[in-house]
């Protein structure tokens, strides 16, 4: 292992969505252990180990779909409503696993909980990273319906434990150019060094 393997795999990592995803193909279920064995080595204080998920595939993720339609028209409505229903309907297709990420508070709460959040979204990225690798697309996803009440419910989380969005993931169709990837800013912008 070398720097620049490591710095060309989190310079490639990228979120990509539906419109770039094949309908007719799936993520073989072995691909999707595979990811899920990389979260497994998230960094976690006290291993704790906090990252849980639950994955939705076939007939499961049409049902998470309608649930997240279900959920969203208690605040929404109308023409609102309309097109977010219009969007499901194309991800019911075009997406072929959803991986619900949940951060598990630890029950002897020895660590602050944003610690445990933490931890979890380092298993996330680790996930990230190794999509690419698998010809895996997707991106990270959260937004009110995620944080609510209501999805909690759904998908029978403890009173501390929280849903911190999921990751929708399918196989590519068509990749965009790699000079289409985001530069960062300058980090030196983002560093003070003492
Ligand atoms: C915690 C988190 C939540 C995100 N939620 C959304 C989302 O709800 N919708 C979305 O389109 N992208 C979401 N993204 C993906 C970002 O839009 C994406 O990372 C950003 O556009 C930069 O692109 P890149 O990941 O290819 O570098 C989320 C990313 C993170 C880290």
């Amino acid at each position: 292992m070398n720097y620049q393997d490591t710095l060309n795999l989190i310079k490639s990592r990228r979120s990509l969505y539906p419109a770039q995803m094949d309908e007719n193909k799936s993520i073989p279920e072995e691909d999707i252990w595979k990811l899920l064995e990389l979260a497994n080595y998230a960094p976690t204080h006290k291993i704790t180990e906090p990252w849980r998920f639950q994955v939705y595939a076939g007939e499961k993720l049409i049902e998470f779909y309608d649930e997240l339609i279900r959920i969203s028209s208690t605040w929404m409505t109308g023409e609102e409503l309309v097109k977010l229903r219009k969007k499901m309907d194309e991800r019911k297709s075009k997406i072929s696993h959803i991986i619900v990420i949940i951060m598990k508070r630890d029950e002897q709460e020895r660590i602050p909980v944003q610690e445990e959040e933490y931890a979890t979204a380092c298993a996330v990225q680790n996930i990230l990273l190794g999509m690419g690798p698998l010809n895996i697309i997707g991106y990270w996803g959260t937004g009110k319906a995620s944080f609510s009440k209501e999805m909690a419910e759904y998908l029978v989380l403890g009173p501390k434990d929280k849903c911190m969005g999921w990751l929708q993931l399918g196989v590519p169709k068509i990749l965009p150019p790699d000079s289409a990837r985001r530069t960062p800013g300058d980090i030196k912008e983002k560093v003070d060094w003492k």
